[in-house]
């Protein structure tokens, strides 16, 4: 029988350290199901000591997720690795990831402490965390970068300390695959207890080749578990792509011959929830998940697909869920139509009286827009929690004139804390104009960084997709909007900035 590769994700954790990707809690549950939905076996919910925000989130997900592990990232001390498992209390199989740096460069120079300490504080984090709970995940930061005989060590210690995972990150992407695989495999060979613990892999992207390491560390090296983000999101370059990783073992089973649980048809649903939630789009020509990944457009390639589909493609696309997601409601569509899709989609309202709500949305949306595609229900629901006034800012209104030779007037209408208000302010074009009006009640003193409109289905029938970036006080946050009139589109995406910027004001960096 083929050994079983644990599929780690860390989208709600290392992915969402990337600039602008935080998300709320209601959020990162909605994707946390979506996970559950997709079968991966750990969760990485998120940081627990770094926000109140970030805690609350691991809460909910530890008590909505039965079947895959939930873990929580902590630093290697005993207050980080106590507010972790308060987080997972709720959690039916709970982890903690404790993780200190080894490499030279970093012990000296951030966390300004001797190999000793550095050794002494790994072991002692690891012995507190295993009285909290039995599964236990070590990381060393930049492992890749350490001294061999010191990391061996430090992995030896703690695995006598009773660590049962030991991730091995290439935390700045510096590895190459052959070498990377090597590196683990020497490692498993001198550590002389690393029989007793599961060997993982966590690799960034700086160089492109977070995927290819990682799948040199099981092959080679004898890793059991990757660490992986969906569409690839985490820190600068990014992270391993989850969907990279799983189709590549299971499309050349018979090179890698590892089983995997994941269940890929939910794959492209998980892509297309974490786009739209953090507004990091997926480039057309990226594998598995991207809008170009099974489409052919050269004449040879269409008549060889016609004749024998394998002549181009490895993989079909409905493996990975591109067919299931053509389904496309209207205006004649049902609750229960709306009900299932929601369900389909991974998505759970937290009352009936909420998915009333949004079903009065969809058929607003649907008297407006003949086809109501996956993404418009994800776009819809995502507005839903601002609307059902969990948020600071929530969108009301808004009535813009614009002509030629004239300086375009926006009036917004909107709510902050749950009191309506409402402002006018002139602009270069109707979304400066609008986000102008929307600034004249916030006076948030944010930076604009990245504004992009997006056809969300292709047509101009379609939704204006929008993506806002805001920096502030070394901040940065993303926000999506979504509406056929972009005006609007706009001014949801802005105050849906301001609610990232409103909500993670207390967080502390994982690295940092
Ligand atoms: O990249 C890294 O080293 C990390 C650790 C915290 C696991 O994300
Ligand atoms: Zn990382």
């Amino acid at each position: 029988m083929a050994e079983k590769l644990v599929i780690f994700d860390t989208t709600l954790r290392d992915g969402e350290q990337s600039p602008g990707a935080s998300m709320t809690r209601d959020e990162k549950l909605r994707i946390a199901r979506q996970l559950e939905r997709l079968k991966v076996d750990v969760i990485e919910a998120g940081f627990a000591a770094s926000s109140n925000g970030d805690f609350e989130a691991i809460k909910a997900i530890a008590n909505a997720i039965k079947d895959s592990t939930v873990c929580s990232l902590s630093r290697a001390n005993d207050r980080d690795i106590s507010l972790a498992a308060e987080a997972l209390k709720g959690a039916q199989r709970a982890r903690i990831h404790t993780f200190i740096a080894t490499s030279a460069l970093h012990m000296e120079k951030k966390l300004r402490m001797t190999p000793e300490q550095v050794l002494e504080q790994a072991k002692q984090s690891v012995r507190f965390a295993r009285n909290l709970m039995s599964d236990i995940e070590f990381s060393a930061e930049d492992a890749y970068r350490s001294e061999d005989d010191f990391l061996c060590r430090v992995i030896e210690a703690v695995i006598n300390e009773g660590a049962t995972t030991i991730n091995v990150p290439d935390t700045v992407g510096y590895a190459v695959p052959e070498l990377y695989g090597q590196f683990i495999k020497n490692l498993r060979s001198r550590v002389p207890n690393s029989d007793k613990a599961i060997w993982s892999v966590h690799c960034h992207n700086d160089l492109g080749m977070a995927v290819a390491n990682s799948l040199a560390g099981v092959k080679i090296g004898g890793a059991r578990q990757v660490e992986c983000t969906i569409n690839g999101l985490g820190e600068r370059a990014g992270n391993c792509s989850l969907e990279e990783v799983v189709m590549a073992v299971r499309t050349r089973r018979d090179y890698f011959d590892l089983d995997l649980s994941v269940d890929a048809t939910h794959i492209l649903a998980a892509s297309r929830m974490v786009s739209q939630t953090t507004g990091f789009v997926v480039q057309p020509n990226k594998a598995v998940v991207g809008a170009n990944a099974f489409a052919h457009a050269s004449g040879i390639h269409q008549d060889g697909i016609l004749k024998a589909r394998n002549t181009y493609e490895i993989m079909r696309a409905e493996d990975v869920g591109w067919s299931a997601n053509k389904i496309v409601l209207g205006k004649l569509s049902g609750r229960n139509a709306f009900k299932q899709r929601l369900q389909e989609l991974g998505v759970q309202m937290d009352s009936e009286a909420d998915t009333i709500t949004a079903f009065a949305k969809f058929k607003e949306l649907a008297d407006r827009k003949s086809e109501i595609f996956d993404e418009d229900i994800l776009a819809l629901v995502s507005e839903e929690s601002v609307a059902s006034g969990k948020e600071q800012y929530a969108f009301v209104s808004l009535a813009q004139h614009s002509e030629t030779g004239e300086m375009p007037v926006a009036t917004v209408v909107m709510t902050i804390g749950g009191k309506e208000v409402s402002a006018t302010a002139n602009g270069n074009g109707p979304v400066d104009a609008s986000l102008k009006a929307i600034e004249v009640n916030v006076k948030s003193g944010a930076e604009m960084v990245l504004y992009s409109v997006n056809a969300i289905s292709g047509s101009t029938e379609s939704q204006g997709e929008v993506t806002v970036r805001l920096q502030n006080s070394g901040r940065i946050v993303n926000g999506v909007g979504a509406d056929p009139d972009i005006v609007v589109a706009s001014a949801k995406a802005y105050m849906s900035a301001l609610n990232k910027l409103h909500s993670q004001a207390d967080r502390v960096l994982a690295q940092g």
